[in-house]
């Protein structure tokens, strides 16, 4: 496998994830909306979705992820100098939810910052942590992609409601000899920004009038026909720009939007679905926490071992698309 220069030395040492306990099913949702479970499972492969109790929020997801993270792998979280959390639902703008991470767990002497790149996030994010280790400045780095979309949705919109769901995964990396990155890529369209939008103080995007209840909302074709022609091309790139071929992925995991998406990306570049993890089926398109949820899934399966190659692909709000190759080194 040729090596590239983004090759580092940050490995992943430790991950964690998080779920709310209660299920919101598609038969749950027939009760809401007229919308039935055939039509979302065909449409979406949504079965059901995780949402937070009324008094959880963003913050909360993040800390279940992290004592997750704890558990599973004992690691020591009093040295880590930089936490970055992905979120397109905080549960303030500021504090963010990263300055809420480092009190809770008494981090002692780290830098803290939200990451918002909607269902790119937790990939941006890992890039982000993967450039400032790289740099020499930071050795331990905690990112977390969290997200209680449940919050932001609008349950009386069947068109956005069967989709949405919350959660969140953890990620520690840190400085060693043998790193886990081995190439990136980025792509934004934001002229099309408008198309998915959770609207925050401004009554525009780039002159083109929105929604201003700060629930999410989607042109749904034109996103899925971006998303299905954008991503196959962008994973090409990333593969031939770094030298790699599909062969040499031992999984897929794209952000888990629609497995009608998901499927379609597959068959244009050739991936095989079999390799292919996703966690829409269980909790819906959960945006910043979706790619690492997936990864929960399949490392409870066991599925996912230490020296695979992942190819990690998220695209969403922006319209913003971001990749990532990694060896796994847990
Ligand atoms: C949202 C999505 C599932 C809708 O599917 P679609 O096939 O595009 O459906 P349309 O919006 O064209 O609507 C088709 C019909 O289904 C209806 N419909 C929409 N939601 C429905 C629901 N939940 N249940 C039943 N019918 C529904 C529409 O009203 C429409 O009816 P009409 O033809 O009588 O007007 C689909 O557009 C999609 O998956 N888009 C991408 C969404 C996504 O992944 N976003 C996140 C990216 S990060």
């Amino acid at each position: 496998m040729q090596q590239h220069p983004l090759q580092s030395h940050a490995a992943i040492t430790a991950f964690g994830a998080y779920v709310p306990d209660r299920i919101l099913s598609n038969n749950d949702l027939e009760q809401m909306v007229d919308t039935n479970d055939e039509w979302i499972f065909q449409r979406t492969g949504i079965k059901e979705r995780r949402i937070a109790a009324e008094e959880q929020f963003c913050s909360d997801m993040c800390f279940g992820a992290v004592r997750d993270l704890q558990l599973r792998y004992g690691v020591v979280l009093e040295d880590i100098d930089y936490v970055l959390v992905a979120t397109t639902t905080p549960d303030t703008y500021f504090p963010s939810m990263a300055a809420r991470v480092q009190a809770e767990f008494g981090i002692p002497a780290s830098g803290a910052a939200d990451i918002q790149a909607a269902c790119a996030g937790f990939v941006s994010a890992l890039q982000l942590a993967n450039g400032l280790i790289l740099s020499g400045a930071y050795r331990k780095i905690l990112v977390i992609g969290a997200e209680t979309l449940s919050k932001a949705t609008d349950y009386t919109d069947r068109s956005t409601c069967i989709l949405f769901g919350d959660g969140a995964g953890a990620m520690l990396l840190e400085r060693r000899e043998e790193g886990a990155f081995l190439a990136s890529y980025n792509l934004t369209n934001g002229s099309n920004g408008h198309n998915l939008y959770r609207s925050s103080l401004s009554p525009t995007i780039a002159g083109v009038p929105i929604q201003t209840n700060s629930l999410i909302v989607q042109n749904g074709r034109e996103v899925y026909r971006w998303a299905v022609t954008t991503v196959p091309k962008g994973i090409n790139a990333l593969l031939e720009r770094n030298g790699f071929t599909t062969e040499d992925i031992n999984w897929f995991v794209p952000h888990s939007a629609n497995m009608r998406i998901v499927e379609s990306i597959c068959e244009r570049t050739g991936i095989s679905l079999d390799q292919t993890l996703t966690s829409m089926q269980q909790y819906g398109n959960t945006s910043a926490a979706s790619i690492p949820l997936s990864i929960d899934l399949a490392l409870k399966e066991e599925r996912i071992k230490t020296g695979d190659t992942l190819l990690l692909y998220g695209f969403g709000g922006g319209l913003t698309e971001s990749a990532l190759l990694l060896r796994w080194t847990l």
